[in-house]
């Protein structure tokens, strides 16, 4: 969820308004504002995306220049009007994002002595709990300071108090918050993409920290109640416009500019003049004193590091574990001192991302992430920060930020072959070349779209649809799949084609595309006699491949998809485009809201 507070000298629901817009991202199930209108407590909300919002306060405008806003990922409670934030007695309205997890015991406490409910969320039960104190006379400092020990869970909380014009409270356990200091202005908000535009200095509280505003002043204290200072950084170059150009989707613009932001990313890792690694930052460690890797991330972040574990293995043999980070940080991962751990988000912002590289850190790992909001929490909280040049990714499904992600893990990988000398400085200079060749293969790689589009029409009929890939087309099969299913709907698995024997074959038949990713590599082979054990069943095969992988596969497709000629070993880059534009096409024709798809957040802050 996403959370915004205002203290303004004129009336703030207009850019409360326009900081959710950018807060969108961390879910769209419902929206909802409050503001001291005349002192008093005044709320609109609205089920779905902020437009809904937008429309209902057209019809019943919100006037004060004293506020709270919210923008919903649901976890407790449907994502009704009823559900939608901001949660309010009549004396104090709230912002939340986390989870509270004792809030049954809570709520049971406070219906008991005659709190009245009215909704399924675990967040309402703190405005209950802080009214209840100010039900007792306690100042509304007092009120929020005895309420938060009895909080368990994650929070970031915004409170805003009926009378007091100039008094914003908010507190952070987990989820991050950050104060915004403006001209007789101050502000609150989930992070600094949403304050960019207003906020002159931006301060992130830590963890345990509350903080109570004025126009003038933030007063923060840290959990012990001692009060703080936290620096104040500039807001940076967080401030973005949004902005669809000609496309009719955010994911198709995305798309189109890969071979563009992926040749950034590239060019601030290597020396295109020497054609060899040039990391943008110098590594605290030495990569020949590292006996294991980590990686850790989620969704499509983590199939980016599936992808890298291949290289790191053959580039610079040190073994890689890949974890995706709901599991690793309660599987007690035994990790040593000087260990590698090394998390990918594009947001910076995935709760259990930044849950596992807390855990990294508490065990003395070097903690490396791979980043591309570079204000984000995780950029903030890791020992080196490897940036990705993607620059704002607005369609919830991620696409140029994985293959940027990929080409920083490429160079990162090559580094430390290198390093290790698994690898001479002639290899390394042919590996960059060929990486240098990678934007402009994605651009004749988009050369495919009117193809796959009709092809998408055939993929949009089916129930069901497989992916099948060895070797890095393994995890590129597994992320083609999501993508399917997170825009489409429609039901995707991935699959290595050699385990395609062991289960997954009991499915085919002559109503399910089978997609197969075979790049003309040193597992090609195997992976054509895959496709004969398809074929054998009736199942119809979409190829993606070059034209050796055409000539040698002596199999008939229902079609090839063909890409150019190129170096196997980052082809997984390359191959993610028509991977990408079968998905987008599918969703198109399936006529699903394809930048923010049902029930996803761009950026999952709970756990
Ligand atoms: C959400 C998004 C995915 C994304 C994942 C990780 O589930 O819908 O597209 O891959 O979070 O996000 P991150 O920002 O950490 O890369």
């Amino acid at each position: 969820c996403g959370i915004i507070g205002i203290l303004g000298q004129s009336a703030v629901s207009g850019r409360l308004i326009d900081a959710l817009r950018r807060l969108e991202y961390r879910g769209y199930d419902s929206t909802g504002v409050a503001t001291l209108d005349d002192g008093h407590l005044e709320r609109r909300r609205a089920e779905g995306k902020l437009k809904n919002l937008e429309v209902r306060l057209r019809a019943e405008p919100l006037s004060g220049d004293a506020g709270i806003g919210h923008t919903r990922w649901a976890t407790h409670g449907k994502p009704t009007e009823y559900n939608a934030h901001p949660h309010a007695t009549e004396r104090v309205a709230v912002v939340h994002n986390g989870i509270i997890e004792n809030f049954r015991t809570l709520r049971h406490g406070l219906e008991a002595k005659g709190a009245k409910f009215a909704s399924d969320t675990d967040s309402e039960v703190v405005a209950h709990l802080v009214h209840s104190y100010l039900l007792m006379g306690y100042s509304p400092q007092e009120a929020v300071k005895a309420s938060l020990p009895q909080l368990r869970g994650a929070f970031a909380l915004v409170f805003l108090f009926k009378g007091y014009r100039d008094l914003l409270i908010g507190a952070r356990r987990g989820s991050p918050l950050a104060v915004g200091y403006g001209d007789g202005e101050t502000y609150l908000g989930s992070d600094a993409i949403a304050l960019a535009p207003f906020a002159q200095g931006i301060s992130y509280l830590e963890d345990g920290d509350w903080v109570v505003l004025s126009r003038q002043r933030g007063v923060i204290r840290d959990a012990n109640d001692a009060v703080v200072t936290r620096e104040v950084l500039e807001p940076g170059g967080a401030s973005f416009v949004a902005d669809k150009a000609n496309y009719r989707h955010f994911m198709a613009k995305e798309i189109c500019e890969q071979p563009d932001v992926v040749g950034r990313t590239l060019a601030h890792y290597v020396d295109m003049r020497t054609e060899r690694v040039a990391l943008p930052i110098k590594l605290p460690f030495d990569f020949s004193n590292v006996r294991r890797v980590t990686i850790t991330a989620c969704g499509t972040a983590s199939y980016a590091g599936a992808i890298a574990k291949y290289w790191f293995e053959r580039l610079a043999h040190i073994p890689v574990d890949v974890d995706i980070a709901s599991e690793f940080r309660y599987r007690e991962a035994p990790l040593r001192k000087g260990d590698l751990a090394l998390f990918i988000s594009q947001s910076g912002e995935t709760a259990d991302t930044l849950a596992a590289l807390r855990y990294a850190k508490e065990r003395g790992a070097h903690t490396v992430s791979v980043v591309n909001v570079p204000t984000s929490t995780i950029a903030r909280e890791s020992e080196t920060v490897l940036p990705t040049l993607a620059g704002p990714e607005i369609g919830v499904a991620s696409t140029k930020a994985f293959t940027c992600q990929l080409m920083a893990l490429a160079a990162l990988a090559v580094a430390a072959g290198t390093e290790r000398g698994e690898i001479s400085v002639s290899e390394e200079r042919k590996l960059v070349s060929a990486l240098i060749e990678v934007p402009r293969l994605m651009g004749a790689a988009l050369a495919s779209e009117p193809q796959i589009e009709k092809l998408a029409r055939y993929v949009a009929k089916a129930r069901d649809v497989l992916y099948l890939g060895r070797g890095t087309s393994y995890p590129l099969a597994l992320e083609g799949a999501l993508k399917l299913k997170e825009i489409s709907y429609i039901h995707a698995e991935g699959y290595a084609a050699g385990e395609l024997k062991h289960g997954p074959i009991a499915l085919i038949d002559e109503n399910m595309p089978v997609v197969v990713i075979a790049p003309f590599d040193g597992v090609f082979e195997k992976t054509v006699s895959n496709m004969q054990e398809v074929v054998a069943r009736g199942g119809k095969i979409i190829l993606i491949t070059d034209a050796k992988g055409a000539a040698e596969s002596a199999i008939e497709p229902v079609a090839t998809v063909l890409l150019p000629d190129m170096a196997p070993t980052f082809a997984p880059i390359v191959y993610s485009v028509p991977i990408q534009l079968l998905a987008y096409h599918a969703a198109v024709i399936m006529g699903t809201d394809v930048d923010q798809p049902r029930n996803l957040a761009k950026s999952v802050t709970v756990e």
